[in-house]
């Protein structure tokens, strides 16, 4: 697996897996889906403040897009605190790919960016990404109630999160 910085020149590929995984993205993922060049633009410009990192996780061999991470409102300081962003697409999942994707950014954001704390927050209901997480040994921090506003309503999440210490 492959990481690299997200681009402009990824929209057609990301806009035609966006399209294919509507469903699977609608009940979880925040923020508007990519339809169009001009959305896609729109959404890439937070990357140019050093607060956000865009990533996509390509197959090393052919250099296809799987998955999708961002690491999102960096605090510096005596923080050193990300919130992590993902997605797999459907033609993507259940193949092992996010995890040792979202284990590259953990390591590029403990490594390169200096970071010492990543979090993630996950509905209840979304298992997938709550294996994914417990996998990589995220610790459960605690519950945050109408968290974010998810597919038309304020959706509960529980916070997860890994510092530098608990990575082998
Ligand atoms: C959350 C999400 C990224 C998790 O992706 P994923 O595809 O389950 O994660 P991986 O790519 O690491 O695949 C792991 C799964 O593949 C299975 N798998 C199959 N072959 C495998 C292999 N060769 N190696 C490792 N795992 C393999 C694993 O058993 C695991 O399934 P399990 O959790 O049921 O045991 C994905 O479900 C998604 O995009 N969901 C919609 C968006 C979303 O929810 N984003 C997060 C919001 S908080």
């Amino acid at each position: 697996m492959a990481l690299r910085h997200i681009g402009l020149q990824d929209y057609e590929e990301i806009s035609a897996l966006v399209r294919e995984s509507a469903e699977m993205h609608r009940p979880w993922m925040p923020g508007q889906a990519i339809t169009s060049y001009e959305i896609f633009e729109s959404y890439l410009t937070r990357f140019e403040q050093p607060i956000n990192e865009g990533f996509v996780i390509c197959l090393r061999d052919t250099g296809a897009i799987v998955g999708r991470v961002n690491v999102n409102n960096i605090v510096r300081g005596t923080n050193q605190s990300g919130t992590l962003g993902y997605a797999a697409y459907a033609s993507t999942t259940g193949r092992g790919y996010m995890t040792e994707g979202l284990n590259l950014v953990i390591q590029f954001a403990f490594g390169e960016l200096g970071l010492h704390r990543l979090e993630a927050n996950i509905q209840p209901a979304n298992t997938p990404s709550l294996n994914l997480v417990k996998r990589l040994g995220f610790q459960r921090e605690g519950y945050s109630a109408n968290f974010q506003f998810i597919d038309g309503a304020w959706r509960d999440h529980e916070r997860w999160a890994i510092t530098i210490e608990q990575t082998s």
